[in-house]
């Protein structure tokens, strides 16, 4: 059913690019408007659709293994000299940073794996899911890679200038024909699929509530449809009869948790996004080997930097809005986890410890997060909530007992940052890459990235749980918890040491208003996701 209909949208779509309503009607806007939970307010954002699919013509790759994987998708390609390196197709689509198809974080804390199932003393009463929307296209269109190397290509195509030979000849037949922003039939699946795991696992938690349960979002089109497959999947196919979606518009001064940086002005300056620096400084690193290694089979004209830069994270975007990517075994695995490293200090750096405005960036819905698991009304303090919204019970419910937040990746790496997960607080040295890190974007915001915040009374005393992409984060002194082998921790603790330090941490007006060099000094990235002088 899911599939048919949005085949039909892809039909009817296919290749065309929209540009994104920008026209605001405050009219329609949640709380404002006659249909309490309007969800066509607009600020879908820049989008396009990608050509239409056809995997079974142009598949190739010839295994005497059938493909397995649940998706629909091409994943058996393996690096580059794979043999030598003894590589799997893990190696690549697990490399990928936040463009990885969904996996469960099964090797982030193995330590805690054998405390997944609930102790036997606990019931579960409420959970708190963050989700990251689905599978997508590339953000940008032929301004930044991979675009620019589809336009590349097509340039001196045209001119009659394209000249490739040895592993690059595919190029001849190949064409950039990815979409901008909207979400795949990967990502639909991917939200299907979690909401249907979601009502396997918690759906007896709504049995008793009367009302109808409110979900958020945010208005871009890719976040608007990854909510709806979502509680297609948990809810069923009339789940818009059973749910109130609440669309939280994405447009300038437009208060948002699920997308701050409107209110967080400092945040969306380029001069803050010092993930940026470090990825050019570790691209001059690492890309040189590949570049000239392709620049052997490329004659037509020069490979640059941001060409490789295309080509590598075309392997794991045309997978996902294909269903097939030649673009994969180009690499060798190392390559592949050098491209990881940039991808996760982008993240660290831009919205995660590394970043001044990280805590800034989350602390929002952390907020919000205390509000609802104390059931009190929105008080503060303030940072990036519409209060309005914020203080009406129908907006803002206090005593669902399952709350579910659609969001972006970097939203969500400012979440971990201002909830003090300092297991992922791993400083990065853009010429050196850690092994070692917790920090690995491709397990904590693929596309479909959940994060679940579970309440548990065990023996008369609430505790709390979280999980990370499945994997039970392990809560410890950092957060106020007395750091037990099963991950759980008392809720007061951890509920106190949030109401006592987070915002304070956050040094939210400051830094999200301040001026750098009068109320703050920042140099270069930071330690603890704020400023430190
Ligand atoms: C807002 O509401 C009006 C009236 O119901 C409707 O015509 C319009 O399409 C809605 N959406 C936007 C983005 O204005
Ligand atoms: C390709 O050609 C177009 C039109 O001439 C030009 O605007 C664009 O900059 C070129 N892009 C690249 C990457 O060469
Ligand atoms: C690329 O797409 C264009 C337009 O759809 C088509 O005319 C052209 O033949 C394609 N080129 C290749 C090499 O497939
Ligand atoms: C807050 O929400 C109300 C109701 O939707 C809206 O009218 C107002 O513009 C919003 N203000 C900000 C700053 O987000
Ligand atoms: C929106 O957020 C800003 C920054 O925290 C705050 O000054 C303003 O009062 C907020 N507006 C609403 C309607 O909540
Ligand atoms: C964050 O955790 C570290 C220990 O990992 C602790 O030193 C620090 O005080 C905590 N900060 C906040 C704001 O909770
Ligand atoms: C802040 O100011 C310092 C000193 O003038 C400068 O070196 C630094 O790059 C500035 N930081 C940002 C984020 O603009």
């Amino acid at each position: 059913m899911v599939v048919k209909y949005s085949l039909s949208v892809l039909v009817l779509a296919a290749v065309a690019l929209a540009k994104g309503s920008s026209s605001v009607n405050w009219g329609n806007t949640t709380g404002t408007s006659s249909d309490p939970f309007p969800t066509a307010v607009g600020n879908l954002g820049d989008m396009g659709y990608a050509a239409a699919p056809f995997r079974a013509q142009v598949d190739k790759v010839n295994t005497p293994k059938f493909d397995n994987n649940r998706w629909g998708i091409e994943m058996r390609w393996k690096p580059y000299n794979a043999q030598k390196d003894g590589a799997t197709s893990d190696d690549i689509f697990r490399n990928v940073g936040a463009q990885s198809p969904y996996h469960p974080a099964d090797d982030l804390f193995p330590e805690t794996n054998k405390y997944l199932p609930v102790p036997d003393q606990c019931t579960i009463k409420q959970v708190h899911i963050v989700h990251r929307h689905g599978a997508r296209n590339p953000t940008k269109l032929y301004e930044k890679p991979p675009g620019s190397f589809g336009q590349k290509v097509a340039n001196l195509s045209k001119a009659g200038k394209l000249d490739v030979s040895g592993q690059l000849s595919f190029l001849k037949s190949w064409n950039y024909s990815l979409g901008q922003a909207v979400l795949t039939h990967q990502g639909a699946q991917e939200l299907f699929d979690s909401g249907v795991r979601a009502y396997f696992d918690y759906a007896k938690l709504l049995e008793k509530y009367e009302s109808k349960p409110v979900i958020r979002t945010t208005s871009q089109s890719r976040m608007i449809d990854s909510a709806r497959y979502w509680t297609l999947g948990f809810f069923g196919w009339d789940a818009a009869d059973k749910v109130n979606l609440e669309v939280l518009a994405e447009y300038d001064y437009q208060n948002n948790t699920l997308q701050p940086k409107q209110s967080c002005p400092n945040a969306d300056n380029d001069d803050f996004q010092l993930g940026d620096k470090l990825v050019e400084q570790w691209q001059d690193i690492y890309l040189e080997a590949p570049r000239k290694r392709l620049q052997q089979y490329f004659h037509g004209a020069e490979l640059t930097k941001d060409d490789i830069s295309s080509m590598m994270i075309m392997c794991p975007y045309e997978t996902v809005v294909l269903g097939y990517s030649q673009f994969c075994n180009l690499f060798t695995k190392e390559e592949w986890e050098n491209l990881e490293y940039e991808l996760d200090m982008d993240k660290q750096g831009s919205n995660g410890f590394m970043a001044p405005t990280g805590r800034a960036q989350g602390i929002g819905y952390v907020t919000e997060f205390l509000s609802r698991v104390q059931h009190r009304k929105f008080d503060g303090p303030q940072s990036s909530q519409n209060r309005t919204i914020d203080q009406q019970d129908q907006y803002f419910p206090l005593h669902q007992p399952l709350y579910a937040d659609f969001t972006h990746d970097t939203v969500m790496i400012g979440i971990l940052t201002a909830f003090n997960f300092t297991q992922f607080a791993d400083w990065m040295d853009p010429t050196k890459p850690d092994p070692n890190r917790r920090f690995r974007t491709s397990r904590l915001t693929p596309f479909a990235a959940r994060f679940f915040f579970e309440v548990l009374e065990c023996d008369g005393t609430d505790y709390i749980r979280v999980k990370v992409n499945e994997a039970l984060l392990p809560l410890d002194a950092g957060q106020g918890c007395e750091g037990r082998a099963d991950g759980l921790c008392k809720l007061d603790d951890f509920v106190g040491h949030l109401e006592k330090y987070a915002y304070d941490a956050s040094k939210f007006q400051t830094v999200c208003y301040g001026k750098n060099g009068t109320d703050f000094t920042v140099t270069g990235p930071v330690h603890s996701g704020a400023p430190e002088s």
